[in-house]
């Protein structure tokens, strides 16, 4: 049976996802896994696409009319490297998302969720955070940003006091697929011209024999 459904014939079925991923059959094709968190319309994920050709990219959004435009964007521009699937991003990390098979994940201004009887919502949270760990191969990197001061005051200790990771001394690090200082999302261009203050980081998946430092 095939992984992808009718809508576009980029998009996984997302039953099938949350059941378990297989990136062979996801992509018919060998190569890293990189996995984009809640795309928006696929700006930063359809330029990783294009200028990375040998690696496989997963975008993750629960919008339809987001994930309908990227799709449109990436059949338009003949991407054969990205699939979409629509799914709440914490319940996939949780179950559809193999062991150590991920080489990087980015999640760029998530939604705050301001409310305090909301935060319960928020994607960074430790048992996702877990799983981001668990999923992630060895030296794997998870990019981070939010305009949102209160949310990046709980997500910088949750990542920086989490076991498996390290943080990278700057945003980006070598591996990054982008010019990080150049707007990477459709939020961060908006943001930027708004003038409000900008969070990120990188933080890097420990190997697990390795013994933890700082
Ligand atoms: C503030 S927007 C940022 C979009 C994009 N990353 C950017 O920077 O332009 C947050 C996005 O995450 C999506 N989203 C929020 N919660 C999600 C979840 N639990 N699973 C998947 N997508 C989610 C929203 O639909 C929205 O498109």
């Amino acid at each position: 049976m095939s992984e992808i459904a009718p809508t576009s014939p980029l998009r996984l079925d997302p039953e099938r996802a949350l059941s378990g991923l297989d990136w062979e059959r996801v992509f018919g094709s060998p190569g890293p896994v990189e996995v984009e968190i809640g795309i928006g319309k696929g700006r930063f994920l359809l330029a990783v696409a294009a200028a990375r050709p040998g690696v496989r990219l997963l975008g993750v959004e629960w919008a339809n009319e987001y994930l309908r435009i990227a799709e449109a964007r990436a059949e338009r521009r003949g991407l054969e490297n990205v699939r979409f699937v629509r799914a709440d991003a914490r319940e996939l990390v949780a179950r559809g998302i193999p062991d150590a098979s991920v080489d990087a994940y980015y999640v760029f201004y998530p939604d705050p969720w301001p409310k305090k009887r909301h935060h319960k919502r928020r994607f960074f949270q430790r048992p996702t955070v877990d799983h981001l760990a668990r999923t992630m191969r060895p030296g794997a990197c998870l990019h981070v940003a939010t305009d949102h001061e209160e949310y990046w005051d709980q997500i910088e200790p949750l990542l920086d006091r989490h076991p498996d990771f390290g943080r990278l001394p700057e945003f980006g690090g070598e591996s990054f697929p982008m010019p990080a200082d150049a707007p990477l999302t459709n939020f961060e261009a908006k943001y930027e011209v708004q003038g409000r203050n900008r969070h990120r980081g990188s933080w890097r998946r420990r190997d697990a024999a390795a013994p933890s430092r700082g």
